[in-house]
């Protein structure tokens, strides 16, 4: 009786709900402090965007349970079907058995075997960017580390036959694809003509990008040969039931996918691990002394990186304090949660940055403590605790890539400079929290 009772209730109302608008100034002002505060409101929190109801997952517990128990009831949120005419049917964008389909056709691109390959690659751009430094030089590390990323992913999935100009062009078109890619989505159609500008230069990058990898792709075909990059991997991969290969048109949507997944995330991250060094010299001399320890004088490779565990640790407390905002989902049936029935067609949000800042799950939550991550503190923390990559059958396929990048260019640097600061930090909160301008002076060890 009593349970009946707490199902047939509703979750309640996030507080400050306007008419018509409901609480879209307030998440669109406050962001994260809107979400992380809806905790104290109850795990399952009624909020309105404009007159549409969503649901807001507030507690790890229940937001683990939504992706991995209930992953199969629900399928990518709204917001998707507006951009997928832009960005495609790219894994990230697809749902169910399609979705099935594809993350099967993608996996091998991400096999172990092929990471270790990546981490060589990874180690040569880091060096290849320390290299361009010079003692005493006072650099963007937030834009260093955009083109670092953008060169790891881009050679990845094209061997090293990319050139740099082609990797920054690239990188600069699908920035502006992206950038645009919402705006687009958001302004009704019969009012395109005054963005006509801006409709050109979309255009314009998206026919550039299209271009270059159908060349790829064309390329490819005519040799047909595993070169070990992602690219090779895709072309090859077969479907275990029909034994089917990808159309050209599905690998380019794919190529899309990883190549706008893997840089802006992994950048970001990068960026703000320096900061935090910056900050912290105990921290900092730590590192330090592990990296000289496991690396002595070798290039670091993939067998350093599982050694390098207050590194890991220090790269997972980035990941935790630095992380996406929200994400969405659209339910396909109704799901219990909480003890509520969320209906079947309700938009749900979770915010993997509010997890990561709530304070019952980790004390002091804006405090950069890598020992967190020690394996008994670790054993302590809820399920759902740790969002970055998402759970559940979408987690993030590029979750083992992102974490190998991030170390090998931490020790590839680290083994050789300081980062020191150089003036005033200035960052934004869009999607996540990110650095518009982090000067940093080269100071070799
Ligand atoms: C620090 C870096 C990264 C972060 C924080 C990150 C985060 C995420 C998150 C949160 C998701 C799940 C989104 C959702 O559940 O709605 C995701 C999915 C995805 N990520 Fe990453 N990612 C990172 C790096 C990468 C890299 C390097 C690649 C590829 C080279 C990549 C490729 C993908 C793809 C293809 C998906 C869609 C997976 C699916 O739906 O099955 N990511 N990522």
């Amino acid at each position: 009786m009593g349970l009946r009772t707490v199902k047939s209730m509703s979750a309640p109302v996030a507080p400050g709900r306007w008419p018509l608008l409901g609480h879209t100034f307030a998440m669109a002002r406050q962001r994260a402090d809107f979400t992380t505060r809806l905790r104290q409101h109850g795990e399952v929190v009624q909020v309105y965007l404009g007159p549409l109801r969503t649901y807001y997952i507030a507690s790890p517990e229940l937001t683990h349970q939504l992706l991995v128990a209930h992953g199969p009831k629900l399928r990518k949120g709204r917001i998707f079907d507006k951009v997928r005419p832009f960005l495609g049917n790219g894994l990230a964008m697809v749902s169910g058995p399609e979705h099935l389909r594809q993350r099967r056709l993608l996996q091998p691109a991400f096999h172990r075997d092929r990471i270790a390959q990546y981490a060589t690659i990874m180690a040569d751009a880091a060096a290849e960017l320390i290299d361009s430094w010079t003692p005493g030089e006072t650099r963007r590390i937030e834009a260093d580390m955009q083109a670092l990323a953008a060169t790891v992913v881009s050679r990845s999935l094209f061997s090293t036959e990319i050139s740099r100009d082609d990797i920054e062009r690239l990188r600069q078109d699908l920035f502006l694809i992206l950038d645009q890619t919402m705006s687009r989505s958001l302004i009704p159609g019969f009012l395109s003509w005054l963005r006509a500008s801006a409709n050109r230069r979309f255009d314009a990058a998206l026919a550039r990008v299209h271009a270059f990898v159908m060349g790829f792709i064309a390329d490819w075909r005519r040799h047909g040969e595993d070169r070990g990059d992602q690219l090779s991997a895709l072309l090859l991969a077969e479907d275990e039931d029909t034994g089917q290969r990808m159309s050209d048109q599905q690998v380019y949507d794919e190529v899309v996918t990883l190549l706008t997944a893997g840089m802006e995330t992994t950048a970001r991250a990068l960026a703000w691990l320096f900061h935090e060094l910056a900050e912290h010299p105990d921290i900092e001399a730590k590192v330090h002394a592990e990296v000289t320890e496991v690396l002595g004088d070798e290039k670091p490779a993939i067998e350093h990186v599982v050694r390098l565990n207050y590194t890991r640790q220090v790269v997972k407390e980035t990941l935790r304090k630095y992380t996406t905002w929200i994400l969405m989902r659209h339910t396909l049936q109704d799901i219990e949660l909480g003890g509520y029935t969320i209906p079947a067609g309700s938009e749900v949000i979770f915010s993997p940055y509010s997890l990561h800042h709530d304070p019952e799950t980790f004390a002091d939550p804006e405090r950069f403590d890598p020992g967190r991550w020690e394996p008994d503190r670790m054993k302590a923390l809820p399920k759902g605790a740790f969002m970055t990559f998402g759970a559940g059958a979408r987690q993030c396929i590029g979750n083992v890539f992102a974490e190998t990048e991030i170390v090998i260019v931490l020790a590839t640097i680290a083994a050789r400079h300081r980062l020191v600061p150089a003036g005033p930090v200035t960052s934004a909160f869009a999607s996540a929290p990110y650095p518009t301008s982090l000067p940093m002076t080269v100071q070799p060890r």
